[in-house]
């Protein structure tokens, strides 16, 4: 989709179809809004003095002009009282009148970036709070089904207006932003959405590939072989039921660049979870195909930051396998060596992830990060904590780390939750023949898979168990049902204010 900053009056757009917003609680309409209302002869007041349409946020009302602009229809908007406008109550808003304009056919929206008189929100801040809203809200997974594209219509351009010219710059700074962060969500959530059999190991570093050619990054793609010569036995555990072939997957933004601050990004690339050997019970094990949005939120972000140019030294790093059961499968009790030497009685081969994280953590250290920070999908138990679709659980050993991703997660709204990360869960993961076990048991199931990854870790950290992020149940404001996409926002946030 084209989307436009120009210096221009709304009321004159060549569009079919307007996107204009109404606060909660002003009968004094603001300036784009109260200029088209007034070339309407106020048939938007008269919304409002019917009490039609109050300007609450989530609220959609559409008026026809007749002539009276070049426009056919005009989409409202209520975005709420103006002393409480936040960049997530524009992308609520806007996402809901994009999909209004999109379900009635419109090709050409145009609209006008809201909310930059007010305290809480900055011009560029609202720019691309519009902007992810609108792309975001409009995404859908293009399902490989019959007539599926017939029956589509899509959006093909936005225009955003603006009258001062001196809000320009800000905007298209905004809109650049959110440009890249969606670009890399749609990213995440498409690799998400595609089952197993599509998104394999392979077609992540496949995609991982196309990222680095595109954007400038190096690339290492592992295979079983490389994984080997670097003792990445815990890595190579879950992979050796594996029918498709394992990938660790290593790309680098400004790689060389050692004077800059470093971080890496590992993301956990479960391509699809039976459980291996300890398989899951059959009902919604369906959900497993995204046990790689973890890996898909590193792909996503690393393909954000290199367009963004961020001025810093970004590793993503994604282990990717799917963990199967097989004649070759690992086995509850086997013995595993990870790459750190340090040895793990298996217990349960579904405690899968933090196996394959345990080798990508140890081989990030090798960077002298100022930050190493993972997102996985890594928990049943962080989701009972927390709730599905609330926030991420984060483990951190760093406090100032960890206020920088709380309050991007705050901005993102893709929220973080602190857990702690006590010594005292280390009890439950003691072994009499091992190192450690793979599995605490279930009490306190998030904290010890916590504990188990801080055994791999010699830098400032943070762990991020995203389970019940990764798939949304129900359409949701900008967020549609299925991959969600989790985690780009949330690390473009973190990484631009760094
Ligand atoms: N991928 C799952 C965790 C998960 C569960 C993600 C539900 C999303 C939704 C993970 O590999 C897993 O199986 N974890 C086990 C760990 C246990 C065996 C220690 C779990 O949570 O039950
Ligand atoms: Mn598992
Ligand atoms: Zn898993």
């Amino acid at each position: 989709m084209d989307i436009q900053v120009i210096q221009g009056n709304i009321i004159e757009s060549r569009a079919d179809t307007l996107v204009c917003a109404l606060f909660e609680g002003e009968p004094a309409l603001s300036s784009a809004t109260w200029a088209v209302d007034a070339a309407m002869s106020g048939a938007i007041r008269d919304l409002l003095t019917l009490g039609d349409m109050t300007g609450k946020t989530g609220q959609v009302a559409v008026v026809y002009p007749r002539g009276a602009m070049p426009a056919s229809r005009v989409v409202l908007i209520g975005l709420g009282k103006r002393d409480e406008l936040t960049a997530e109550l524009i992308r609520k808003a806007f996402a809901a009148g994009m999909k209004k304009a999109r379900k009635l056919k419109a090709s050409q929206v145009a609209t006008v970036v809201y909310g930059t008189g007010t305290a809480g929100v900055s011009v560029s801040e609202a720019a691309q709070a519009l902007v992810e809203g609108a792309m975001l809200g409009l995404y859908r997974f293009s399902a490989p089904k019959q007539n599926l594209a017939d029956s589509q219509t899509d959006i093909q351009a936005i225009k955003i207006l603006e009258l001062d010219g001196q809000k320009i710059e800000a905007i298209q700074a905004g809109l650049n932003i959110a440009r890249a962060a969606v670009a890399g969500t749609i990213l995440a959530r498409d690799l998400i959405n595609w089952p197993a059999n599509f998104t394999t190991p392979t077609r992540m570093a496949e995609v991982a590939q196309e990222i680095a050619e595109k954007f400038g990054l190096s690339i290492t793609v592992g295979d079983r072989e490389w994984a080997a010569k670097r003792g990445m036995g815990a890595f190579l555990a879950v992979a050796k039921g594996a029918g498709e072939p394992p990938k660790f997957i290593v790309l680098e933004h400004n790689g060389e660049r050692k004077d800059l601050d470093t971080v890496v990004l590992v993301g956990k690339g479960i391509t699809f979870d039976t459980g291996g050997i300890s398989i899951k019970p059959a009902e919604r094990m369906e959900d497993m195909k995204s046990d790689m949005s973890g890996a898909a939120a590193v792909l996503g972000a690393m393909r954000a930051i290199a367009e963004l140019k961020l001025p810093l030294r970004v590793i993503g790093i994604t282990p990717c396998t799917e963990n199967m059961p097989d004649a070759n499968a690992y086995r509850p009790a086997d013995i595993i060596t990870a790459s750190n030497g340090k040895t793990i009685e298996i217990i349960s081969t579904d405690a899968e992830g933090r196996m394959v994280l345990a080798d990508a953590l140890v081989y990030a250290s090798q960077y002298q990060p100022k930050a190493v920070i993972d997102l996985a999908t890594l928990t049943g138990a962080c989701v009972i904590a927390l709730g599905q679709g609330i926030a991420a659980g984060v483990f951190c050993n760093d406090e100032q780390l960890q206020n920088k991703l709380v309050a991007a997660g705050k901005a993102s709204q893709e929220r973080l939750w602190p857990m702690p990360l006590w010594d005292d869960y280390k009890q439950s993961i003691k072994s009499t023949v091992a190192d450690m076990k793979n599995s605490g048991g279930r009490f306190g199931g998030v904290g010890t898979s916590a504990i188990f990854l801080k055994e791999f870790t010699n830098y400032p950290w943070a762990h991020i168990d995203m389970a019940g992020m990764a798939l949304q149940a129900k359409e949701n404001g900008y967020v549609p049902e299925g991959g969600a996409g989790f985690g780009v926002r949330l690390l473009v946030e973190l990484l631009r204010n760094w």
